[in-house]
């Protein structure tokens, strides 16, 4: 028998076609939204899940003695995962890093040079038919080459911002992290590691690449933003509740810094409202990871990490050790 597999949101039907040699799969290919009754019920008959960021696992939804073995996330980050409760429960979570470092951080770059420059706003004017001539001021950003740049959570993201501001864009790149680099590594990146105040009063561009978690949140509020610079900008592509957004709106609405750059947000798929009407905030839905390269790479990992385990008891990125159960 083979054992059953759900596959939580729709993915490539190529990965899907793999799976079904090796699982019997359920697919929300439809994107039929969970209820949460729904969702433990599904988690509740089946021995395997491919979740996305947006599919919570915890105690509740695994209940006492839970059917599931693994559940592997088509995501680096992981904060749908209650990771003590699934070890407590011997489920078996795995995630999907490095296959998407390099196209995030391309992704990170691309939201500072968008925010920097104001390519949205000024795209928005336009295609709103307002452009009437070439102005000397029209549009005038921050620049971005030979800037400083701040960057809060160091991993592999971070670093890959990093390389691409001081080699790339010949930046003063600082950052700051639970924990200074190794030199050789701070060396590769050409990066500083500093406190969080000089981070903050000195970025001309903040990004923000750091997990969250209970620490992390609000890891960036009015207190804070209260330190950076009015000239600065700020970019989040780590996850929403990282940054206070109703903060963030009031101190861009007040022009306390110049502009945002937001892939996350706090409660998303909503985004806060004033957020949406303020033109100095370039938006976009979640997306850092998304070329057809890497989210494929990513299904493919999630799909790898299922059929290792079943195979051989080890998942190939895991993010917990749980007592061996048997796979099958
Ligand atoms: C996306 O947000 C991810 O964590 O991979």
């Amino acid at each position: 028998m083979k054992p059953k597999l759900l596959v939580a949101r729709p993915i490539f039907q190529s990965v899907i076609d793999s799976l079904s040699e090796k699982f019997e799969v359920t697919s929300n290919q439809s994107d039929q939204a969970w209820t949460p009754d729904a969702w433990q019920q599904a988690i509740a008959s089946h021995d395997a899940a491919l979740t996305t960021g947006s599919d919570p696992i915890n105690a509740l939804v695994l209940g006492a003695q839970p059917r599931l073995k693994i559940a592997a996330n088509m995501a680096v980050g992981f904060n749908n995962f209650d990771v003590p409760a699934m070890t407590t429960l011997g489920v078996i979570a795995s995630n999907t890093p490095d296959v998407l470092t390099e196209t995030t951080a391309d992704f990170g770059f691309a939201l500072i040079m968008a925010t920097a420059r104001r390519m949205t706003e000024s795209e928005h004017y336009l295609r709103a038919g307002l452009w009437k001539q070439w102005r000397y001021d029209m549009f005038a950003g921050a620049e971005v080459h030979g800037s400083t740049l701040g960057i809060l959570g160091m991993g592999r993201i971070g670093q890959a911002i990093a390389r691409r501001g001081a080699l790339g864009f010949g930046m003063k790149v600082f950052y700051h992290n639970r924990s200074p680099l190794d030199a050789a590594t701070e060396n590769e990146c050409k990066a500083t590691y500093v406190d969080k105040e000089t981070l903050l009063k000195t970025a001309d561009h903040l990004v923000l690449v750091l997990p969250y978690s209970a620490a992390s949140h609000h890891s960036i509020g009015s207190k804070e933003i209260a330190q950076m610079k009015p000239t600065a900008t700020l970019v989040n592509i780590a996850r929403g509740g990282i940054v206070d957004d109703a903060a963030l709106a009031l101190a861009l609405k007040n022009k306390q810094i110049a502009a945002a750059g937001l892939d996350v947000f706090e409660g998303e798929p909503a985004v806060h409202p004033d957020l949406l009407t303020l033109p100095n905030v370039v938006l976009t839905p979640h997306i850092a990871s998304s070329t057809v390269k890497t989210r494929l790479a990513m299904a493919q990992l999630a799909a790898d990490n299922l059929v290792s385990f079943f195979a051989t008891g080890h998942a190939l990125t895991p993010l917990n050790q749980v007592p061996a159960k048997s796979a099958t």
